[in-house]
């Protein structure tokens, strides 16, 4: 049996009954056997300032995160979308560590989920961040896209409810790990 892979879970909202966090739980409690998907520590750090990098460097909070993408195999990104791209915190975040002369997201598989209350499902975020993870020389995982669409109708009581939708999760996990173990050779 290979090592597990060891992914680290980011999820974009914070709001305490955020469906995405949901999706991201449900995606922990589906990952495959070789996989292991962990939340990573928090994104939130002040707003990039390249006076402040220049001065004071980077925050702890960005050093942590860094290190953390640094020890793993891969991340699952799990955001909802506003006005229709990268949540403002998730994305300040992917600034700081893109200033590191080492960017943590190079030669790392990236698998991306969204649920949004619409019909879109997020996935005008999900284009945003592939755009945006793209010059950080990151690994995006293509298909299955796991996006949930009308999602207050698809979660209840913090569980996701849709057997499509957790039939895709799985289907999407278990692609991304193939596709993570080329990539990082594991
Ligand atoms: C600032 C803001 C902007 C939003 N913009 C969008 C959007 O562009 N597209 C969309 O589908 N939903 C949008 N929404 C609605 C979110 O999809 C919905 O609130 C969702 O539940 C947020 O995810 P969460 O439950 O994980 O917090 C927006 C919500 C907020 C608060």
């Amino acid at each position: 049996m290979a090592d597990k892979l060891n992914i680290l879970a980011m999820c974009g909202s914070l709001r305490k009954a955020s469906f995405n966090r949901m999706l991201m739980n449900a995606s922990i409690a589906l990952a495959p056997e070789g996989m292991s998907i962990k939340e990573g520590p928090s994104y939130l750090m002040p707003i990039y300032n390249a006076d402040d990098q220049n001065s004071t460097g980077f925050p702890p909070e960005s050093d942590a995160l860094a290190a953390a993408i640094r020890a793993s195999d891969g991340l699952l990104i799990v955001s909802p979308e506003y006005n229709w791209s990268i949540p403002a915190g998730l994305k300040n975040a992917i600034d700081w560590l893109s200033r590191y002369k080492e960017v943590p997201f190079a030669g790392k598989p990236v698998a991306i989920q969204s649920a949004a209350g619409g019909l879109l499902g997020g996935s005008r975020m999900q284009y945003h961040l592939r755009q945006s993870l793209t010059p950080l020389d990151a690994y995006l995982f293509g298909r299955p896209e796991v996006i949930v669409t009308f999602a207050p109708q698809k979660f209840k009581e913090g569980k996701l409810e849709d057997q499509g939708a957790n039939d895709l999760i799985k289907q999407q996990l278990a692609g991304f790990e193939k596709f993570a173990r080329k990539m990082v050779g594991k």
